[in-house]
């Protein structure tokens, strides 16, 4: 039997969340509809516990600085340690990566025409402990192993939304060809709309983001010709963060005709979350 993935999972990451749940302030009334909304979610992670999650994320300037920007870039390590983004590393359980599956997805991907940098020792920030953590609470270990794959939506140029749906159907084909019973999720994460800088600054688009949820259920194609520049008028220089959230939605089985439409599973958008707007998805496959 072959790996599969089983269903795509989506949700914002924003620090201040993490830092919520760290410093115990999960049921102050400011968060307590936060995490209401991510109640099912983690009955339906230990309910569905894959064997492997593939996490799309964004690094923020923290194993990647300035020097060097990679596009896209899959963690291949054993392990990875959540980074000290200034404040102390945050105290959750280190990243036990899947250096097999990763490096036959690399080999994959990089065959089928993208250009991935292989990372074989990097630090996790808030971009990929925070979904973790709002959809698993706080264990001693995170419940399987996980493939971060990072990509840069902070430095402009950044990928087009399309080019994102693309790999999305590339990673598909390589799970699907990776000779293990693995149950695989993947998620696309970051979003929604947010703007951190300039005179813009709180900006917040509650018709965009819940157009966006609409259409990434209902015709991710369409979705993925949306031009970046789209995002950033109307969701905020952080907004693009969202083509993350097509690749995760380009793995999943209906994509180009190849299989059922997914399962609406779980579906929640709360506003704010510190700057943020915060939303949720979680679809299964048929
Ligand atoms: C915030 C959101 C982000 O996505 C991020 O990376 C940093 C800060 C915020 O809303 O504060
Ligand atoms: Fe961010």
């Amino acid at each position: 039997m072959m790996a599969r993935i089983t269903a795509s999972v989506y949700t914002s990451h924003v620090p201040a969340i993490g830092a919520a749940i760290d410093l115990g302030k999960t049921a102050e009334p400011y968060w307590q509809p936060v995490f209401a909304g991510y109640e099912k979610s983690k009955q339906w992670m230990r309910d569905n516990t894959p064997d492997v999650i593939f996490l799309v994320y964004n690094d923020h300037a923290t194993a990647f600085s300035l020097e060097m920007i990679p596009t896209f870039a899959i963690g291949c390590a054993a392990e990875f340690q959540p980074a000290d983004e200034g404040w102390g590393p945050r105290p959750v359980p280190k990243v036990i990566g899947h250096p097999e599956l990763a490096s036959h997805i690399a080999q994959s991907v990089i065959q089928d025409d993208f250009d991935l940098t292989i990372v074989n020792k990097m630090d996790v920030d808030h971009g990929l402990t925070v979904p973790l953590s709002l959809m698993c609470g706080q264990p001693a270990a995170w419940p399987c192993p996980v493939i971060p794959f990072a990509v840069n939506v902070v430095q402009y140029p950044v990928p087009s939304g399309r080019r994102c749906f693309m790999l999305g159907q590339a990673i598909r084909k390589a799970i699907a060809s990776f000779d293990a019973p693995l149950k695989v999720q993947i998620w696309g994460t970051g979003g929604m709309s947010h703007q951190l800088q300039g005179p813009r600054a709180g900006l917040i688009n509650q018709e965009f983001d819940n157009a966006f949820l609409d259409q990434l259920i209902a015709d991710p194609a369409a979705l993925s010709n949306k031009p970046h520049i789209d995002y950033v008028r109307e969701a905020g220089s952080e907004g693009i963060e969202l083509v993350m959230w097509l690749i995760a939605r380009g793995a999943m089985a209906d994509v180009n005709g190849a299989g059922a439409k997914p399962t609406v599973r779980h579906r929640f958008y709360h506003v704010p979350a510190s700057n943020t707007a915060v939303g949720h998805l979680i679809l299964e496959n048929n």
